[in-house]
Parts: structure tokens; C-alpha cells; sequence
């Protein structure tokens, strides 16, 4: 499995951090920045994270910026990202379950590594339910 992976200052050690977990797991990271601490904008990356998944460059995405909120609206933005915020591990479980979450987005100011990595676990590791969310899945496709 291809994660496309990116993240502002706010979350770029997550996102180092984060790397080295999908390698443990076995999983391709494919990083798109930021490569620093230095002060960038986020949008451009969630946007390119986004654009990496729907395109079929990655299988899934990560972003990540101080608080997960504002890279996740701009990896929103992409027709066909569902990017959802989560801080615990039942956001990262129901998103996948009933959201199809394909873009996970996490605070690089509000979790530690070792959390955020359990949580990209159980998103990762958690399946669609399909039936009754297919149908909302699908409207939120047509949107
Ligand atoms: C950058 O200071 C910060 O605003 C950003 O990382 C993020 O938290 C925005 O939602």
C-alpha cells in the first residue's frame, strides 16, 4: 500500500514520526512535503495530498498540520478526498467504518507520535461497513 503523506510546519515532526511508522508497517510513503520546520502554508499540501489519492498516485493519504483542522479543509476541497480529523481512537475507527475516510488528517500540537501512530493503525486496519453508508458515502462522492 502507497500513503501519500504531507504536512505544514505544525506537523511536520508528526509527519517524520508518522513515516517511520508506515515503514515498520510495511507500507510506501509518499512524501509531499513540507521537508522543514520552517513556516509554510498548508493548504498547498493538503491540496497535493488530496490530488495524490484521487488520482490513484496513493492508495490512501495523511496530512497533518498543528491541529489537523485546517490541512483536512484543504484536502477536502479535492472531489473525491473524504479527509476526516480525528484525536482518538474512536474517530479513527468510525471514520473508516462508516466514513470511508481515504485522507486522515491529525495535530501534530494536539497528539504525540506514539498516539497519532495508533490511530493511523486503526484507520488503516478497520474496514467500510458499507449498506446504509455506501448510500452517504456516494452522496458525499456526487457533492
Ligand atoms: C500553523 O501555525 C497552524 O495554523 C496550522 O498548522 C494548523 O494548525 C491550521 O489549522
Amino acid at each position: 500500500m502507497r500513503i501519500a503523506i504531507a504536512s505544514d510546519h505544525g506537523g511536520y515532526a508528526l509527519k517524520e514520526y508518522l513515516k517511520g511508522h508506515l515503514a515498520k508497517r510495511g507500507a510506501e510513503a509518499l512524501d509531499l512535503g513540507t521537508d522543514s520546520e520552517e513556516s509554510v502554508d498548508y493548504p498547498a499540501f493538503g491540496r497535493a495530498c488530496g490530488e495524490a489519492v484521487v488520482s490513484g498516485r496513493a492508495d490512501r493519504g495523511i496530512v497533518c498540520c498543528g491541529t489537523g483542522i485546517g490541512i483536512s479543509i484543504a484536502a477536502n476541497k479535492v472531489k473525491g478526498v473524504r479527509c476526516a480529523v480525528c484525536a482518538n481512537a474512536f474517530m479513527a475507527e468510525m471514520c473508516a467504518r462508516h466514513n470511508d475516510a481515504n485522507v486522515l488528517a491529525l495535530g501534530g500540537r494536539v497528539l504525540d507520535g506514539e498516539t497519532a501512530a495508533a490511530l493511523v493503525d486503526i484507520w488503516l486496519d478497520t474496514p467500510f461497513e458499507g449498506g446504509r453508508h455506501q448510500r452517504r458515502v456516494d452522496a458525499l462522492n456526487d457533492m
